[in-house]
């Protein structure tokens, strides 16, 4: 096969890597998690592929990607989970994108005289956020224990047990002030030192499950206050982009609140939500049409 550079520099088909990476390979896997995940990869894309998937060769002592593909697409394979969570990107941090938690304080005040509150972090990563919103309850409603019910969901179960068990390295919380830090982290001491738990009160406001924004059907109850679903659509194309926000409009009541991230615009879903913020939406009528609009983003393996 003739050498292709993808447009990162990475020379695809090499013997100067460790595993020899065709293109083929790479459509493979960019087509593999594009129908799991939603998510698209482009060429450019071509070394981190090629890095974090070697990771998983070496790990199970395979010696080519063709090998590894046709483990991890044989019945059954457990190796989804790994696969997924190599290919994701879990950045994430305590009030990041800090504007929108204002917003949901005098949100969830308004909310909580028709009962109590239903809150969605939906695509949460390792539990900062849906522990920002946590805290953000606790903190306008002056209690450990406000009305307040948090469902967090993350496609990638290993970060979701991260998120579960609420320990991070204080540099994690470097940001935080020391009020908010004493107030509702617990320090650790001998083996634990250098690292925080979040108060188990706020723990227990919040229910973690998976859950692949890319199912057809969710396992999740509707009526949400307000839905998180944020930095997790730029990694999808427009198409999937608008399943999922087709999706998720109807699990929010009809004056609840969308939060997208900061680089993701709702406006090519007008018909769906109207922005009333920051990037911050409303749910406009339910049943709505889209219009129709390209398949797959002109990179993306399908
Ligand atoms: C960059 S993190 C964003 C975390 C957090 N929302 C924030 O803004 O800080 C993106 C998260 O989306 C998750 N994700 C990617 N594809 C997903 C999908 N199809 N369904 C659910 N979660 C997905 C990843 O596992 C990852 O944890």
């Amino acid at each position: 096969m003739a050498l292709l550079a993808s447009t990162s520099g990475f020379k695809f088909g090499s013997d100067q890597y460790e595993f020899k990476f065709t293109t083929d390979d790479f459509k493979r896997i960019s087509s593999l998690i594009y129908k799991r995940a939603g998510i698209c990869l482009p060429p450019k894309k071509a070394d981190m592929v090629y890095n974090r998937i070697s990771r998983r060769l070496r790990v199970l002592g395979l010696t080519s990607f063709s090998a590894y593909l046709d483990h991890l697409t044989s019945s059954d394979s457990a190796e989804w989970g790994p696969f997924v969570g190599s290919l994701t990107t879990h950045l994430t941090a305590f009030f990041r994108e800090e504007y929108h938690f204002a917003t949901l304080a005098s949100h969830a005040e308004k909310k909580a005289s028709q009962g109590r509150v239903k809150l969605w972090s939906c695509a949460a990563s390792t539990g900062e956020e849906p522990y920002s919103m946590a805290i953000t309850m606790a903190e306008q409603f002056g209690t450990l224990y406000p009305p307040v019910d948090i469902l967090a969901t993350d496609i990638d179960p290993g970060v979701l047990e991260t998120a579960r068990r609420g320990i991070y390295p204080l540099e994690r919380i470097k940001s935080l002030s020391d009020r908010i830090v004493r107030s509702y982290f617990l320090r650790g001491g001998g083996d634990n030192k250098g690292f925080v738990r979040i108060r188990p009160e706020l723990q227990n406001m919040i229910t973690f499950e998976p859950l692949n924004l890319l199912a057809p059907v969710w396992t999740v109850k509707m009526g949400y206050d307000a839905v998180f679903c944020r930095n997790v659509m730029i990694y999808f194309d427009r198409q999937t982009q608008k399943q999922v926000l087709q999706h998720l409009q109807q699990y929010l009541k009809a004056d609840g609140l969308f939060f997208a991230g900061h680089s993701e615009n709702l406006g090519h879903v007008a018909e769906l939500f109207e922005s009333c913020g920051e990037t911050v939406y409303r749910p406009r009528n339910s049943n709505a049409e889209l219009s129709p609009e390209a398949v797959y983003g002109e990179e993306c393996y399908a």
